[in-house]
């Protein structure tokens, strides 16, 4: 039986959060925290081995087509994006999967990276060669099954990696091509949840309207500006915009005051621009620096509470780690 192995990294949003949910756009890179898949062809059963929870979950074909289980949620994703691919090509094979991530991905993009990284695998095994869009387009439909709303724009980063333009409402995605971003994550010590977050945007919106899409177009407008700047590596302006961002992402209540702490730290020790990054809430921020400033800044955002994340960032989408055939 035929098996491979495929990676995909996680991401950092740079600018542009929620806004992009309502069809604006926003810019994401990918960073150097993958998950892995490895996918065997079997006859019968699908199984999957999550290393997080280092626990096996079986199901046959019709059981999972049917939807008549609870999915646990640690495997949510996998399973949609298996159930999606079976049913579109009309394949009736078993499939065995071992994933294994990172004990903790601190709101990084887990999930993005391990659909892509299922699709990715799934078309090696069953000779589907589909293209960066096809399993972007598989992976964002997987998602949606999953979590109902959600731009898509972790998975482009997963599927194409590097540093990105993403517009949603067009769903275009467009590499920016840059050789770095250089900037200092920092974790705020809990954990985000997204679809709360973007209810609470949608309250606010459902009862300001004028107002949050007046915002919105502004976090558009800072997201086009800045996608000129980063091509030319304008950091001293990207900064300027990532404050204004924060400043507006402030406004639409996702802001917490352990991120604030972290953030006004790193500014004051000579960041050229600190924000959050993605729904707020908790999660990530991080900061741009020159790297003359970057030991600074380091130190005085671990003094405002924040654990520093290292990972590098414009780095590749999914790929394939490795292939074996056993007869
Ligand atoms: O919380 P994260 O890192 O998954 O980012 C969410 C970003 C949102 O714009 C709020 C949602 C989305 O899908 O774009």
């Amino acid at each position: 039986m035929q098996q491979a192995s495929a990676s995909a990294p996680g991401k950092l949003m740079l600018l542009g959060e929620h806004a992009v949910i309502y069809n604006r756009s926003c810019l994401v890179t990918a960073v150097d925290l993958r998950v892995h898949v490895r996918m065997e062809k079997t006859e019968r059963y699908i199984t999957i081995n999550s290393s997080t929870t280092e626990q096996e979950y079986c199901f046959t074909r019709s059981e999972l087509l049917s939807f008549n289980q609870a999915i646990p949620e640690e495997i949510s994703f996998v399973l949609a994006a298996i159930v999606l691919i079976l049913e579109k090509y009309n394949m009736y094979h078993g499939i065995h999967v071992i994933t294994k991530g990172p004990k903790n991905s601190f709101g990084l993009g887990s999930s993005s990276a391990v659909t892509v990284a299922t699709v990715r695998a799934m078309s090696e095994i069953l000779e589907l060669s589909l293209s960066q869009r096809e399993i972007f387009d598989l992976s964002y439909q997987a998602v949606l099954n999953v979590q109902g709303k959600a731009s898509g724009f972790d998975l482009a980063a997963a599927v194409y990696g590097g540093t990105l333009y993403f517009c949603n409402a067009r769903k275009e995605i467009i590499p920016l091509g840059v050789k770095k971003v250089p900037i200092v994550i920092g974790f705020s010590g809990s954990k985000a949840n997204t679809v709360d977050l973007v209810n609470a945007v949608s309250r606010l919106y459902n009862k300001y309207p004028w107002a949050i899409e007046s915002i919105f177009d502004l976090i558009q407008w800072i997201v086009d500006e800045a996608k000129g700047k980063i091509i030319s590596n304008e950091w001293e302006d990207i900064g300027k915009l990532m404050n204004l961002n924060q400043g507006l992402l402030d406004s639409l209540g996702v802001n917490t005051l352990s991120l604030s702490r972290i953030i006004f730290s790193a500014r004051e020790a000579g960041a050229l621009g600190a924000k959050l990054s993605g729904a707020g809430g908790g999660d990530c921020m991080f900061a741009l620096v020159k790297e003359e400033t970057r030991a600074l800044v380091r130190k005085a955002m671990e003094e405002a509470g924040a654990q520093i994340v290292d990972l590098d960032s414009n780095v590749a989408g999914v790929r394939i780690e490795e292939i074996t055939s056993e007869r």
